[in-house]
Formats: structure tokens, sequence, C-alpha cells
């Protein structure tokens, strides 16, 4: 018997925590990392890691893989680019509670998000986690409840306040959930039927999630010109609800509020210093993505978007509009573009997705730089012509924004896609190299790893990260993803 399942030789280790690099072996037994260091011993394998960085796997702190986890458990966009924990739920949106009343929710709309749903084999959360344990996906998944998704299922989309035995019946998913593993909660505070929420709805959701030990984690009311008042929101309910929180994909959205980061961040620093735990995420690009449904209710675009900025990119039925601006979409209807919208949500039935050009780069740059910025690709598994995060988002943020523009060393970015969200979403031993951590880990080359998604040809896995192994076992081997079943569904630790 040799003594290592695998050890990979001669590279440089990152370790996941910021310390600087230094050069060393790293040994895997049992699915956890057995030694760091200068190992010699027997061994089953060998990868030979010289010239390259050892580090961390990465987490996906922002993912929409509900379904995809069940659909595709390969997961081959996720691992390619070094991810081998996903945490989803995001955004208020997901897969279960599946009431009836749920099912017709995600069937009008959901679905063009997250994936259709073949068969509908569970109803409650925890069902719908053993579901996802028994697709065997390559890459280890944790969950957020999702609110948009507890009121679906317990009120429908009404658009009011829910009765005391409604608000009881969303305590109970969410506990359920919870008692299950979940993470914490999720709110999509633009989405219906998320945003028909007051704030003391949420305040009462997220006491639950604090007696489980969870948090809070929110695309806010408002991402524009009313953003700060949307992280008031949110740190109103963390405080209120005693949870820490995390504000999805932070951002400035809309030429007009260019800028408003320079705002946004230091009121998130001042709430952290009053104590409050509060952190990000990020995705490292100038383009958003959602349901066209969500920018463009009945056709109308929303207030700081316009047409010109926005991109089609999966489309049910007619795929001629896949990578289309909509302005380009309206002259091949032959029609005004709120109408040609309208028509294309119409015959789609609510399932378009968008691509929305509306953020500056300094404040993208200014957003990854703050100190308690994760990285969260947000990628949306659909077909079509996804946004490229979501094949690009990790190496994207080693290769343009740490190599290139110098805007984060290598040990600090490394530590945003590991250790620091593993602290926060509560992952247990994973997110650093050490002994006894679970042997999640990536070897890529600090020289070439580099995103190759574009807007037009977004489904290219990136170059210069060969191996990524999950609880131990090899899930992308000489840079091709092997959809091997290594992944765990992960409760809170
Ligand atoms: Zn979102
Ligand atoms: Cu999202």
């Amino acid at each position: 018997m040799p003594a290592f399942d695998l050890i990979i030789r001669g590279g440089r280790v990152i370790d996941g925590t910021g310390a600087p690099a230094f050069d060393g072996d790293v040994a895997v037994t049992d699915g956890k990392i057995a030694a760091v260091g200068r190992i010699d011993g027997e061994t089953a394998r060998i990868i030979d890691a010289s010239g390259h960085i050892v580090c961390p796997g990465f987490i996906d702190v922002h993912s929409h893989d509900d379904i995809a986890l069940i659909n595709m458990p390969g997961m081959d966009f996720k691992v390619a680019q070094g991810v081998t924990t996903v945490v989803n739920g995001n955004c208020g949106a997901g897969a279960a509670p599946a009431t009836d009343a749920f099912q017709l929710f995600y069937r009008r709309g959901v679905e063009g998000i997250l994936g259709p749903v073949q068969e509908w084999k569970w109803r409650s959360l925890p069902e719908f986690y053993d579901c996802v344990r028994s697709a065997k996906p390559s890459v280890n998944a944790a969950f957020l409840v999702p609110h948009g998704a507890l009121r679906a299922a317990s009120m429908g989309a009404e658009n009011r306040p829910p009765t005391e035995a409604e608000l009881q019946r969303m305590k109970d998913h969410l506990a359920d959930g919870m008692a299950a593993g979940a993470v914490g909660l999720s709110t999509g505070l633009i989405y219906a039927p998320g945003a028909f929420a007051q704030t003391d709805e949420i305040i009462e959701l997220a006491k639950v999630v604090a007696q489980y030990g969870g948090i809070y984690a929110t695309h806010m009311r408002n991402e524009g010109a009313n953003l700060l008042d949307a992280i008031d929101e949110a740190i109103r309910i963390a405080e209120a609800a005693g949870v820490p929180v995390q504000i999805s994909h932070h951002k400035a959205s809309g030429r007009g509020n260019w800028g408003k980061t320079a705002e946004s961040v230091p009121f998130i620093d001042a709430a952290r210093e009053r104590g409050l735990d509060i952190t990000t995420d990020a995705y490292p690009y100038t383009a958003a993505s959602t349901a066209l449904a969500a920018i463009a209710p009945r056709g109308r675009l929303v207030r700081d978007m316009d047409a010109a900025d926005v991109m089609i990119a999966s489309v049910k039925h007619q795929h001629q509009y896949e990578g289309k601006m909509l302005p380009e979409i309206a002259s091949m209807m032959d029609l005004p573009v709120e109408e040609a919208t309208s028509r294309l949500l119409r015959e789609e039935e609510n399932t378009p997705s968008a691509i929305m050009f509306l953020m500056d780069e300094g404040d993208v740059r200014r957003v990854l730089q703050h100190d308690v910025c994760m990285i969260g690709s947000d990628g949306l598994p659909t077909a079509g012509k996804p946004h490229p995060r979501l094949y690009g988002t990790f190496p994207r943020v080693l290769g343009r924004y740490s190599r290139e523009e110098g805007l984060l060393t290598l040990e600090d970015a490394v530590r945003r896609m590991t250790s620091l969200p593993a602290k926060k979403f509560r992952l247990g031993d994973r997110g650093v190299v050490r002994e006894g951590a679970w042997a999640d880990l990536v070897v890529f080359d600090s020289n070439k790893v580099a995103d190759i998604a574009t807007y037009e040809e977004p489904r290219q896995y990136p170059t210069g990260m060969p191996y990524v192994l999950v609880n131990g076992r090899v899930v992308v081997d000489g840079s091709v993803p092997s959809a091997i079943d290594a992944g765990q569904v992960l409760s809170r630790a």
C-alpha cells in the first residue's frame, strides 16, 4: 500500500490565507490533504507541478447551478476554471420548496435562468438537496435558501405582504432547509415575487437564519441611483436579525451612476467598523446578465437601461436572436424596440436571458480591490450564448486583473476565492492548503492562466489550469474535465 494516493510535486504553494507563496509538495490521501512540504514516500500517482501554483480549489460564492448540478453533473464550465465548490440558491431564486404553486411559477420564468426541470423528484428543500446528492456532481455544492422560492411556494406570486399563516409557512420551509445544512437565506429584491417583500418580512425570516448560524445574502433592491439606500436596507436586516450579510455582485449600474462605488465601498467599511460582518462578491466584467423579463417587464426597459446596451443571450426557440443587441432584433422583426422586446418575451414565454453592458471599468476595479470582496461568477448555465462569466470568471481575475493589471497580488486574489468565502459561508475545512483539510486543489500556471470566453463565443474553457482536484479526486486532468462524481453536498459547518 502506497503511503499516499497522490502527490502534487514541485509547485509553489499559495495556501489561500493570503500568506506568501512557498515551494512545496502537497500529498493527498482519502480525500484530504495528508502533508504539505518536502514529501517523499510511495504514492499511487504523481502530478508534476513544477513551474505551477498549487492552491485551494475556488469557491464560487455566487452560482446559479441549482438545476445544472442535476442536468449537467460533470459541471465542466465550472471545474475547468478551478471551481471546486458552488454556492447556489442565490438572488432569491432556486428549485425548492417545489409546491404546485412554485412549479407553475418556475415554468413561467425561472426556467430561463436555471434551466428546465425534467422531472420534479422533490418537494421540500431537504428532498432537493438529496436529489443533487444522487446526481453525483463533479463539484461540491452548498445552498442558500432562496426567499423568492419560499414566497412563491407559500403564497404564489402575490404582490402584498404575507398573512400570518403564509409567513409561518415560509419560516417552516426555511427552517427545513437550514436544518438540512443550508448556509443561509438569499433574496432577489428586484425580482418577482421577492421584490414584493417589505423589509420587516425579510427581518422575520433572517431571524430564523440567525438561530441556525447562517448568513443573509442579497441581490439588493437597487444597484443604481439608490445603491446606498439598498445597502442600508441590507445592513438594517442584518443588524435587526443578528446575522452576517453578503452583498451579492456589488456594482453601480447605469451610466448615470458610474463612480458610485466610491461611496458604497466606504459605506460598507463604516458598517464593518461598527462591528457588522458584511462582505461582498463580484464578477470581473462590465456587463451583467439576467432574465429579459426582469429588466424589460412587458417589453419596456427599466430605468438606467438603454436598449443599445442590451444583448440577448439565450432564447428557447428562436436562436437567430442569440448574441444580437435589442435594436438589431427590432430591425430584424421590423418593429419598434419596445414591441419587439415584448413580442420576444411573449413568444418565448418569458424565458429569454439578456446581457446588459451597464458598468464602468473603474467601478469594477474598485469593487474587486475592496478588501472584503470575494469572487462569484453569477454564471447562468443557460443554452445559447451565456455571459462569458460562466466559463471565465476565476481565470480572468488571476490572468487579467492580477498578472496583467497588478490590481491584486496573486496571494490576495486566491484568498478572495478560497479562505475568505470558506469562512464566511461556513464551509468547514476547505479553502486552505493545510494538513487535514479537504483536498480541493487547483494547479495553474500563473504566467499563462487566462479566460478565453467572450460575449460572441462564450463556451470556451480557460487556459493555464491543467489540474483540479475535488475531495482528492482529479476532476480536471491535463486540462480535460473528467466528469467524475467527486463532489459532495456540503452542510453548514
Ligand atoms: Zn443577482
Ligand atoms: Cu445572481
